[in-house]
C-alpha cells in the first residue's frame, strides 16, 4: 500500500472509504481515513462552539507547543458548506501506541520513558516559566485525577518510547494564564510531573 504523508498532495488523496472511528474524546470525534492520519471533528456544545476563533485559538496553541514538545502534523480546517454549519476539522499525522495513562508503571522508570518524561517535565516547566500557560498536558474528560501527569489522556507514548502531545489545544479556563485557577491548576500538574519522576527511588 502507498504511504500516505500529510503533504497537501497526499491530504488531496484522502478517502473517506475504510474510514473508521478511532475513538471520541471529550472534544473530537477522531476517524482514521488512512494508514497514518487522524481527522479530527470538533463536537458542537451549544450554539456558541465552533466559532472560527475556536480553530485559530487551537492553531495558535498548537505552533506555541511545538516549541517545547513533539506535536504531529496538524492541518486547521475550516469546512463551511452552504446551507450547513460550519465545523472546524484538524488532520492530523497518526502515532501507535497508547496514552501515558494507560502506560504500566514498570515502563515508566526504564529507559527510554523515563528519559522522556524527564525531558517532558523539564519542558512543561520551561513553557510555564516563559510564557505563564500549559497546553492541555491532560485531556478529557474532566475526571478526579486531572491534577496528575501521570493520568494524561493527551500525553501520548509510541511504541518506539517517544512522547508526543497530540491534542494540545488548552480551551478550559483553568490552563488560562495569568488568572488565580490557572495559575494553581498548572502549578499542580508540573507538581505531579516532579513527583512522578522523583518515585523511581522510592
Ligand atoms: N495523532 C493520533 N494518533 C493516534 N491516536 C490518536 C491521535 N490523536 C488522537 N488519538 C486517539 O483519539 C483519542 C481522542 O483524541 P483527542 O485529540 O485527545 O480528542 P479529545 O480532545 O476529544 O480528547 C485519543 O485519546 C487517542 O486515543
Ligand atoms: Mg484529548
Amino acid at each position: 500500500m502507498e504511504k500516505q504523508s500529510l503533504g497537501l498532495g497526499g491530504l488531496l488523496g484522502l478517502r473517506a472509504e475504510g474510514q473508521f472511528v478511532l475513538g471520541a474524546g471529550f472534544f473530537n470525534e477522531v476517524h482514521v481515513v488512512a494508514e497514518d492520519v487522524v481527522v479530527k471533528v470538533a463536537k458542537p456544545y451549544g450554539p456558541l462552539q465552533q466559532p472560527l476563533s475556536w480553530l485559530r485559538r487551537n492553531r495558535r496553541e498548537h505552533e506555541h507547543s511545538t516549541r517545547y514538545l513533539r506535536v504531529p502534523a496538524t492541518y486547521h480546517v475550516r469546512m463551511n458548506r452552504r446551507g450547513d454549519r460550519p465545523v472546524s476539522v484538524l488532520l492530523q499525522a497518526r502515532l501507535s501506541g497508547r496514552l501515558l495513562s494507560q502506560a504500566p508503571d514498570e515502563d515508566l522508570y526504564l529507559p527510554p520513558l523515563r528519559m522522556e518524561l524527564v525531558q517532558t517535565v523539564r519542558a512543561l516547566e520551561r513553557c510555564r516559566r516563559q510564557s505563564g500557560w500549559l497546553p492541555d498536558v491532560i485531556g478529557g474528560p474532566p475526571r478526579w485525577g486531572m491534577h496528575d501527569l501521570r493520568r494524561s489522556n493527551n500525553l501520548f507514548v509510541t511504541d518506539d518510547g517517544e512522547i508526543w502531545l497530540i491534542d494540545p489545544g488548552a480551551l478550559f479556563l483553568w490552563f488560562s494564564r495569568r488568572n488565580p485557577v490557572g495559575m494553581l491548576y498548572t502549578s499542580l500538574l508540573l507538581w505531579s510531573g516532579r513527583r512522578m519522576l522523583r518515585k523511581r527511588s522510592d
